[in-house]
């Protein structure tokens, strides 16, 4: 019996050399270890020989058994190393390669100035109130109290598009003021008797078909204001207002109201900023005025609350109208307006 094991031991140790997988050990550690294998068999063999032999075989089985198992667990280690490596070598890879950057974008200037304004505007209790590009002449005109002679009615000042009648064609704003006349009338319909009072911006894109120069452009963008209840004031416009560009510049400046004149304000007025370079010493900024204009603004005539739905003898309000090119251009001191629209990177990666 003893001649037995050792040839059970030396049979299985050969055929370990040749196992070349997982698999194959796992076929092996059947045969040669499981329940049938030829140790196994050993061990139920004990039973029929000597007393006196049974110690020593036993033991001997005992160390065959222990053997192939150390055997096992050793070529089980190999393998799983040679896997590693293998696939340390397949994927290799150079972490001292340097990456690919991938480009950032930025917002817009003119997004970053609205996102500005309208957070300003936020913090005093507007809402922000989304209107068309594109109008009706009816919208964009005769509900503002343009008389229907008015030189900004032009064909040269507007962008006709397809659609509409002879007397109501269809355009791209030139303003965002028509946005008042389409917030009124949504407001005033929820509750004609006792419409709900309004406190809006109305932010977006104009376009006008004018000469293209450094001060002007034929689109871009207007922030429109529009306040409407009881007793409101040509004090809360003042005061708004004033408010706003102190925000805006980040300056204690003073502000000053001009006469003016717009169709749907009575009665109007322009507000410019102390020159928030010089602080009203005089500079190339404000070409040595002192003052810069920023907006256009007035009391809502009571033509147009009536066209919005607002009763004029128990409701009043103000309004405004701002270009924000033009406050991005006195905040960061850009010269041409042209730079805006004309997509050059090397001018929009500077904001
Ligand atoms: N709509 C005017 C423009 O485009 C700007 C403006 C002026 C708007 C006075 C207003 C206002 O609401 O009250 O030039």
């Amino acid at each position: 019996m003893k001649d037995q094991l050792e040839q059970i031991k030396a049979l299985a140790l050969e055929a370990l050399n040749s196992v070349e997988s997982a698999g194959d050990l796992e076929a092996w550690r059947t045969k040669h270890l499981g329940r049938s294998s030829a140790v196994m068999d050993a061990f139920k063999q004990l039973g029929s020989i000597s007393k006196e032999e049974r110690p020593a075989m036993g033991q001997l089985a005992n160390e065959v058994k222990s053997a192939l198992e150390a055997a096992l667990a050793e070529r089980q280690t190999a393998l799983d190393s040679a896997r590693v490596q293998a696939s340390l070598q397949g994927e290799r890879l150079d972490v001292t390669l340097p990456g690919r950057p991938i480009p950032r974008g930025r917002l817009h200037i003119q997004t970053q100035t609205m996102r500005r304004i309208q957070a300003i505007f936020a913090e005093m209790g507007f809402q922000v109130y989304r209107s068309r590009d594109v109008e009706t002449d009816e919208y964009n005109f005769q509900l503002l109290n343009f008389p229907p002679n008015h030189p900004a009615r032009e064909m040269q000042d507007s962008f006709y598009v397809e659609g509409g009648s002879e007397d109501n064609p269809v355009l791209l704003r030139t303003h965002t003021s028509p946005g008042q006349i389409h917030a009124m009338r949504e407001y005033a319909a929820e509750n004609p008797e006792n419409p709900a009072p309004v406190r809006i911006i109305l932010p977006g894109m104009c376009y006008r078909f004018e000469q293209i120069t450094a001060r002007s452009e034929i689109q871009f963008t207007q922030v429109e204001g529009l306040a409407v209840g009881e007793n409101i004031t040509f004090g809360d416009l003042k005061g708004t207002l004033s408010e706003f560009a102190r925000r805006f510049f980040e300056a204690e400046v003073r502000t000053r109201f001009r006469a003016s004149h717009f169709p749907f304000t009575e009665p109007s007025a322009e507000m410019d900023v102390e020159c928030f370079v010089c602080m009203g010493a005089g500079c190339s900024v404000c070409k040595h005025s002192g003052w810069l204009e920023i907006l256009g603004s007035g009391m809502v005539h009571p033509n147009v609350l009536r066209n919005g739905g607002y009763d004029p003898e128990r409701y009043s309000g103000f309004a405004f109208g701002m270009g924000p090119e033009r406050l991005s251009m006195l905040r960061y001191r850009i010269e041409d307006i042209r730079y805006f629209w004309r997509n050059d990177v090397r001018f929009l990666e500077q904001f």
